[in-house]
């Protein structure tokens, strides 16, 4: 069997759903390569080298410019900060490597540019991975949206909350300094809700929006220096979409009790959904052709092998998990990379969506309305 021979970039959050996910991924899906854990990468190297043993990756180094030019890696997987997506990701291309990225794809639309500029001139297969894309019950919304089972969509409201910043000694780390990270809760989780946007209601036509630090200030882990938080703790924005529906959005960290909740309303002229990625098996769904003394909100659980992804899987209502995003885009980049086919969303999805991130931004620091590029 062929073999797809995997460089990763990034050993903790993200590099350990990743590793989960090139370990099961051939046991699940039919792939045509088979995924080999060639080697791993990280800044810290006790930690690199307990992760790689873990995980079962055969080599690390802790230099990504030594592994993107490695003969025997075939895929580059960013797992790392912000920051460094760019670097690495126009240098793996060059390198002739697939590219893998984490979202957001990097710091701003210009970076993002050059990513995709560097990888349709290299040829090779990308992926920004916007993971939710790859829920079950999100698949089935977007089949039940373009089949015309919600009517016109008129509103796409997404709240997105987190409360693990509240805490005023959580400690400074790379995710509050706009130099690595970009933006705060807006590059961090609207990332997802504005490509879920694009997803499932379309491209977004301008947008207007307010952002808010809560605590300006906070210690390093080991207490030597407080720094100044440099990005939002908070970002709130409106939207108008090209086709006409209109949106809201809000990203914080400082939603006290609420852990990892990305809500979704949509309604249409017909029906509407609603989605919760804490019972991410399930959506809500209403038609306006259900019986009217028999109308409400029905609950589907997303668990029947006739629901997208799930005949892989468990018997009807055994449920799967988060961790099963990342097998599930994984496996579909490793089948478009060997076949020389695309996969989405892509570094152009990449692009669009930090184009809105962008525009958001700006909109927060100038207070006005900013249109969307065409393209
Ligand atoms: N899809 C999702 O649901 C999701 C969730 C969390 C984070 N992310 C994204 O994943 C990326 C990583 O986030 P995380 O939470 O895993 O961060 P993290 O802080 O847990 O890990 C970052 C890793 O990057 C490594 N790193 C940083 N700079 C490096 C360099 N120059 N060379 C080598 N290694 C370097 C660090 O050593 C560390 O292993 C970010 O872009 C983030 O936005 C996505």
């Amino acid at each position: 069997m062929k073999e797809m021979n995997v460089g990763i970039i990034g050993t903790q959050f993200m590099g350990r759903a990743h590793s989960n996910a090139f370990l099961d991924v051939e046991y699940y899906f039919d792939l045509p390569a088979k995924p080999v854990m060639r080697a791993a990468c990280g800044r810290n190297k006790e930690n690199l080298i307990s992760f790689s043993q873990r995980f079962g990756w055969q080599s690390y180094d802790t230099s990504w410019e030594n592994i993107v030019q490695r003969d025997d890696i075939d895929m580059i997987d960013i797992c790392t900060s912000n920051l460094t997506h760019m670097p690495i990701a126009v240098a793996a291309a060059r390198s002739g490597k697939h590219v893998f990225c984490e979202k957001p794809l990097c710091m701003n639309a210009a970076e993002a540019r050059k990513m995709l500029d560097a990888v349709q001139d290299a040829g090779v297969c990308h992926m920004t991975a916007f993971n939710y894309r790859r829920v079950p019950a999100l698949m089935l919304a977007k089949k039940m949206i373009d089949e015309g089972k919600l009517g016109k969509v008129h509103h796409f409201n997404a709240v997105y909350y987190q409360d693990w910043l509240v805490d005023p000694q959580f400690p400074y780390i790379w995710r509050h300094d706009i130099k690595e990270a970009g933006s705060g809760a807006h590059g961090d989780m609207n990332a997802h809700t504005v490509d879920l946007a694009r997803f499932l209601v379309g491209e977004f036509e301008a947008i207007t929006a307010m952002q808010k630090v809560f605590i300006e200030e906070r210690s390093l882990a080991d207490g030597s220096q407080k720094k100044p938080v440099t990005v939002d703790d908070a970002m709130i924005f409106m939207a108008r979409f090209r086709d006409g529906a209109v949106g809201t959005f809000q990203a914080t960290r400082f939603a006290t009790g609420r852990k990892n909740y990305l809500r979704l309303e949509i309604f249409g002229s017909e029906g509407s959904v609603f989605f919760n990625l804490e019972r991410l098996n399930e959506l809500e769904y209403f038609s306006r052709s259900d019986e009217v003394a028999e109308q409400g909100f029905r609950n589907i659980l997303v668990t029947e092998s006739a629901h997208p992804l799930i005949d892989k899987w468990w018997p009807p209502g055994h449920i799967i998990g988060w961790e099963h995003t990342f097998i599930h885009e994984v496996g579909d980049f490793i089948a478009a990379a060997v076949k020389g086919e695309p996969v989405y969303p892509d570094f152009y999805d990449g692009l669009r969506c930090q184009q809105v991130l962008d525009a958001v931004s700006q909109s927060a620091q100038e207070g006005k309305w900013v249109e969307i590029p065409e393209n």
